[in-house]
């Protein structure tokens, strides 16, 4: 099958600024860093990589919209515009400061408020996640389905903590503590993109995160669904950029972690 072009577009965006990223892996000392809030850093490679992808996009499509991390919006609101990419230059920042090679380039393309396509690049494992909706999910071409597992008791989930916020942080700590009394682990791998696609691809059993922005999810939400995973807010809804909670699994996973959570609220 041919590829779709703004897939194209997208993986040529993300190759870019992967080659940024490697670059700075093998610097890390004399990277600047700045302190956003408490524990939320950010760098000159997350500002020059997503500069790189905003380039690279919008010099082929001129008219779209963009939402960036470290750059804000361009569009009035997220229904007015036809296509709005929404980019993560470097999901999993803290683990690349500290030289772990869990993180990525996430970019995701909405149409209408709805996403349409996803790519998730790790530049150091080399692999590609990419989905257009309705055509599946792929990792360096071969397609993504998630796992049949039905049983909680032999099944792993990441999670992130939502260290910006000290109420929500209480919470997840109570939702852990549901979740943990029906699955067997659980893990804090520090990429929501990446964990969205590792659900995908099988590596993981699920995933639930709150206090999340859309540009950590949007690409991987859509690279999950394509891989047959069902992906909601905590209200079983399909908010989850809007309300920056995600939960993400199979559909016997799903399940579970969606009633661990309700248990917990
Ligand atoms: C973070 C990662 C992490 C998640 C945080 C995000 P960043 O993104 O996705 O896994 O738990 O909520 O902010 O800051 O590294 O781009
Ligand atoms: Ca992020
Ligand atoms: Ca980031």
């Amino acid at each position: 099958m041919a590829m779709n072009p703004m897939l194209t577009i997208a993986r040529r965006a993300a190759e870019e600024a992967g080659k940024i990223l490697q670059l700075g892996q093998r610097q890390l000392d004399q990277i600047q860093i700045e302190e956003k809030g408490r524990g939320d850093l950010v760098s000159v490679v997350d500002r020059r990589a997503e500069d790189v992808i905003k380039n690279v996009l919008l010099d082929k499509y001129p008219q779209h919209d963009f939402l960036g991390e470290e750059s804000g919006e361009t569009r009035a609101s997220a229904e007015e515009s036809e296509y709005c990419w929404v980019i993560d230059p470097l999901d999993g920042t803290t683990n690349y400061l500290h030289g772990l090679p869990q993180f990525a380039v996430s970019i995701g393309l909405l149409k209408r408020g709805k996403p349409e396509l996803g790519v998730v690049y790790n530049p150091v494992s080399e692999e590609w996640f990419t989905a257009a909706r309705g055509e599946g999910a792929q990792l360096n071409g071969r397609r993504l389905r998630v796992s049949g597992l039905r049983d909680g008791g032999r099944a792993i989930a990441a999670t992130g903590f939502p260290f910006r916020d000290p109420d929500l942080l209480t919470r997840q700590y109570a939702l852990l503590a549901s979740v943990l009394q029906e699955i067997a682990d659980v893990r804090r791998l520090g990429s929501a993109a990446l964990d969205l696609c590792f659900v995908a691809a099988n590596r993981l059993d699920g995933y639930f995160e709150m206090g999340i922005k859309p540009w950590d999810i949007c690409a991987g939400l859509l690279i999950a669904q394509e891989a047959g995973a069902i992906v909601s807010d905590f209200s079983g809804g399909q908010d989850m950029l809007e309300r920056g909670e995600i939960v993400a699994g199979n559909i016997y996973l799903h399940k579970i972690l969606l009633t661990r959570l309700a248990a917990a609220a």
